[in-house]
């Protein structure tokens, strides 16, 4: 795409974020029903990831000072046929991980499209978020443009049909390895919660690459993500705990008390939500 008109589009898109409140989100039938289906992540060529307040609309989980801490990974897990599956896939602090699926065909209950900038034009299943994670996402790029950052959403939502598509293209093209890696299996992505979404600067050389966390849009990031309620999901050194390779381009919306504490500490949300503070090794 030509790149004056990405940026004259990328800087419309958050201006006006930044001067309309409560500006309204096709839902994703609309959407969906009015044409392309088929959300179409597509495989980077190396070493890349498999990858998708304050607010009117009601959520799952209020943030309130001195809100209570959200319940252990031990008090929500459940075996379904033989599946350890989490029983709160609609909080705010759910944990999807390699040990921990969604219940089966699970699809977030109000999805929206955040009015932010996507380096494609496509109507699809990965611009949306959960109401509340799209409104904070309205918010972090509205922050970012201000401080001269510019950022755009690469892949938010993908159901379970999705994930499995992407994490077979990953299996054929990349290996089982790096699948592994960079990649949940369908029904154990974040992903499918739509909470979260995939973030990058301008520059498509470092979409999806590790080198994006030293980009000024990757350190910015880090460094502001929580103001708004995400964190970093996938920490470098914290491989172990998360199962999953660095990904500073993964932004999970947990909500701003949890996300600020979280990142402060420079923990997981594996380490927060554990009985003792401390995950165990993945
Ligand atoms: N890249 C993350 C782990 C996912 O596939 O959900
Ligand atoms: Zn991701």
């Amino acid at each position: 795409m030509n790149k004056n008109r990405t940026t004259g589009l990328a800087v419309a898109a958050v201006l006006s974020v930044a001067l309309l409140s409560g500006c309204e989100a096709p839902s994703l039938a609309k959407l969906l029903s009015s044409g392309d289906q088929q959300a179409q992540p597509s495989a980077p060529a190396s070493g890349a990831s498999s990858e998708g307040s304050e607010n009117t609309t009601p959520s799952s989980q209020q943030e309130e000072p001195g809100i209570q801490k959200p319940p252990s990974l031990q008090e929500t897990i459940t075996m379904v046929e033989g599946v350890p599956t989490v029983t709160n896939p609609t909080e705010l602090s759910v944990v999807v991980n390699k040990q921990r699926a969604l219940p089966a065909d699970y699809i977030p209950p109000d999805l929206v499209e955040p009015n932010v900038p996507f380096p494609f034009d496509e109507k699809v299943e990965k611009r949306f978020m959960r109401a509340e994670a799209a409104k904070a996402l309205e918010e972090l790029f509205a922050k970012a443009q201000l401080d001269g950052i510019e950022l755009y959403a690469v892949s938010g939502y993908r159901s379970y049909k999705t994930q499995r598509s992407l994490y077979e293209t990953y299996v054929k093209t990349q290996g089982a390895e790096h699948a592994a890696a960079y990649s949940a299996v369908p029904g154990k992505s974040e992903h499918q919660t739509g909470l979260a979404m995939d973030v990058s600067g301008a520059d498509a050389k470092t979409r999806l690459e590790e080198p994006f966390g030293e980009t000024p849009e990757g350190q910015w990031l880090a460094a502001h993500s929580a103001e708004c309620g995400f964190i970093i999901r996938y920490l470098k050194g914290k491989e172990a705990i998360t199962g999953y390779s660095y990904e500073p381009w993964h932004l999970r919306y947990v909500g701003k008390e949890m996300a600020q504490e979280i990142m402060a500490k420079g923990i997981t949300l594996e380490d927060y939500l554990s009985e003792d503070g401390t995950a165990q090794k993945q």
